[in-house]
């Protein structure tokens, strides 16, 4: 690779990459880019092409509007036309492309000695089967599935058997609380919940089970609970080599709801005939923190959200038949939906689906994985880059890496020294790295270079995808030419956008529209440099990135406040090695308590408790006054400046106390 003397260093795409690359080089990008801005009807049904339509397309391809001032918003592709996303992204490849024998995942346990092989036929065959369980417990077309399942086959059968019959589905994160669970239950109105008896992460074991009926007890002490039947799969990975269920966890039951997957699917039909949906039909809701704390079930439907998942997965990871793809993420999220289990799947890839943890039973996991299996495109986060760069090249050493090609990042910015250790260390300096930012929201990449197109600059999402065309507003919303800084906005949606929150339409266009007519909002600031290349530079609201997870300082600040000590909280984002960001939280207690270790513990759990692990605050500070405006308002700059140590504080005359602040410097944590 090679790299150029000018200010801003470049790496160029490897020759050997272009040779058969689907987008070879940066003209074809850009005749590309160009088409699809202007002729994106063409654009868009070419790639429809590809697919399976039960009845195509006989209106335009996109109608919307993204000025809120004209009316209310709304995004539509291919409307009218038929099809089912699951039948595309199984079915297809074993019927039509005879790929029934091509292994569609290899599934890796959390300990070395689990995994198993799922070819296309076999995965069709266990969605088909359980697409019949779901309908038998009542599911039908629209309802609500909430899935709450670690990284295991049965959560690929159950959402791709979710698609199947039409009914939507929510995936809870496996890691979130029962509080959160609960929320995002009683918010989708789910009836069935899906979800394992317990699960090990790392050295621990987690009894989801338990979690589960302590959701569903909440649920019901909040509103009627809205399910009806809980499906669970007993991980096969738990029982003990006697094949008796570990006795380390005891699987609480009741039976009126709960039935066990294995009794259910093993009777159940291996044919089952798909749901032809019209393409704006809702697919699934996945939650997203917003920054007023209530997280926000983004919406996704069935036919965009496939064309661009596909779309951008071929292209970002240039992806060819013989490709070995490993995407580290967690299917909770929605790198997961889009690139573990839509995005390959709906090209026939094979695919890494991995339930452990970079650093167990030892801290070269990652790398041994990428030999056992030759993976050739690697997809991984920046947190997990800088947890592994801690422990140096020699993990990586004993491990043959020499079939990597691509390497990707995605989920916060990634610092050009993590930039520089995964393109030389991990990548032997062979492999572009794909830079991709996105958003719940937005479904698929936005921002992103194509490996054979797009010289790169550590720490730059580079250039728009197709179909995108991004903008940089200023504080008065006006567009910003050449060189700039601002807000990161876009002009006009993609399929694969977000078409509202769930049950909250006024929400959706509030946060993402309202602020500038005409335009969706990312809540990210970002540069543009001299060559168009775009940086960004991180969230502008109050929202914080926490090991490439979004959380909302508000959300924190509530559980915070629950407790009986606490009066105030105000939660600040402080840079992190390794997350990257971490949460930093002030409280002033109430009068008569006293801040003690205990305290701060229980804080923490509670935290953890209500939110997630995720959540946990790795500071928190007492604060006997918390330094505010005449009006009340809580001066979070000023915070945010004693988190990080910045001595230069500014101009303090619109402080009502100023002499809080050399209070709260004087009690801050050093760096940990
Ligand atoms: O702030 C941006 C950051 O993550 C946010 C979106 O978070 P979420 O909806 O949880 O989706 C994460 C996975 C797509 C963005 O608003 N972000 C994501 N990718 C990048 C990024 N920031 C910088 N560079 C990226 N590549």
């Amino acid at each position: 690779m090679v790299v150029s003397d000018s200010q801003d260093k470049m790496y160029y795409p490897p020759e050997d990459l272009r040779k058969d690359a689907h987008v070879p080089d940066s003209n074809s990008y850009l005749a590309l880019y160009k088409k699809s801005l202007e002729n994106p009807e063409a654009f868009w049904k070419e790639v429809a092409e590809e697919f399976f339509w039960k009845k195509p397309v006989t209106g335009p391809v996109q109608q919307y509007n993204f000025d809120v001032t004209k009316g209310s918003i709304y995004i539509k592709f291919m409307e009218g036309a038929k099809t089912n996303i699951c039948y595309n992204v199984v079915d297809r490849h074993v019927r039509e492309k005879n790929l029934g024998e091509k292994v569609a995942f290899y599934w890796e346990g959390n300990s070395p000695d689990h995994y198993m092989t799922i070819t296309y036929s076999q995965l069709l065959g266990q969605v088909c089967r359980c697409a019949n369980v779901l309908k038998q417990l009542g599911v039908k077309k629209g309802d609500r599935v909430s899935i709450y399942l670690p990284m295991i086959p049965e959560l690929v059968y159950t959402m791709l058997a979710c698609a199947r019959i039409g009914a939507v589905h929510s995936i809870v994160f496996a890691g979130f609380s029962s509080e959160s669970l609960c929320e995002r239950i009683i918010d989708a109105q789910s009836s069935v919940l899906v979800t394992a008896d317990g699960v090990y992460r790392g050295e621990k074991l987690i009894n989801l089970k338990q979690i589960v009926d302590e959701a569903l007890e909440k649920c019901k002490e909040k509103a009627s609970s809205s399910i009806n039947r809980c499906l669970v799969v007993k991980h096969h990975a738990l029982k003990t080599k006697s094949g008796a269920a570990s006795n380390k966890l005891q699987t609480p039951w009741d039976s009126e709801c709960d039935v066990w997957w294995d009794e259910v699917m093993r009777d159940s039909p291996e044919e089952c005939e798909p749901e032809w949906m019209d393409a704006e039909d809702p697919l699934f809701i996945l939650y997203t923190s917003g920054s007023t704390g209530k997280p926000k079930g983004v919406l996704h439907t069935v036919a965009g959200y496939l064309l661009y998942t596909s779309l951008t997965f071929k292209y970002v990871f240039d992806y060819h038949h013989d490709d070995v793809y490993w995407c580290t993420a967690d299917i909770g999220w929605i790198t997961g939906h889009s690139y573990i289990a839509y995005g390959p799947l709906a090209n026939g890839a094979t695919n890494i689906l991995f339930e452990g943890v970079p650093v167990h039973p030892h801290v070269g996991r990652f790398w041994e994985i990428i030999e056992k299996y030759k993976v050739t495109k690697f997809y991984t986060a920046p947190t997990a880059i800088r947890l592994l760069m801690k422990y140096g090249r020699e993990p990586l050493q004993k491990y043959n890496l020499s079939s990597l090609r691509i390497l990707g990042t995605v989920g916060e910015p990634i610092n050009p020294e993590a930039w520089q250790w995964y393109h030389e260390v991990v990548g032997q300096g062979r492999c572009p790295v794909v830079d991709t930012f996105w958003q719940t929201e937005t479904g698929g990449h936005v921002l992103t270079p194509l490996p054979a197109a797009t010289p790169l600059k550590p720490g730059s999402a580079t250039l728009p995808f197709f179909g995108v065309e991004p903008t940089i507003l200023n504080e008065h919303g006006e567009e910003l030419e050449g060189e700039a800084e601002g807000y990161l906005c876009f002009r006009r949606p993609w399929p694969g956008i977000m078409r509202t929150v769930y049950r909250n339409q006024e929400r959706f266009e509030n946060t993402y529209f309202k602020k500038f007519p005409g335009f969706y909002i990312t809540g990210d600031g970002c540069r543009r440099d001299k060559d168009g290349y775009y940086w960004i530079t991180g969230r502008i609201d109050d929202m914080l990135n926490v090991s490439g997870h979004l959380m909302s300082t508000a959300e924190v600040e509530a559980v915070l406040t629950e407790h009986p000590a606490v009066a105030e909280a105000a939660v600040v984002s402080r840079p992190h090695k390794v997350k990257g960001e971490c949460l930093y939280c002030f409280v002033t207690l109430k009068d008569s308590r006293e801040f003690t270790h205990t305290l701060v513990e229980e804080l923490k759990k509670l935290v953890r408790e209500k939110i997630g692990p995720i959540a946990t605050p790795d500071f928190i500070q007492n604060a006997p006054a918390l330094p505010k405006t005449r009006s009340g308002k809580i001066m979070r700059r000023i915070l945010r400046q004693i988190a990080r140590n910045e001595k230069d504080l500014g101009d303090l005359s619109t402080l009502a106390d100023p002499k809080v602040v050399e209070v709260l410097f004087s009690q801050r944590f050093e760096a940990a």
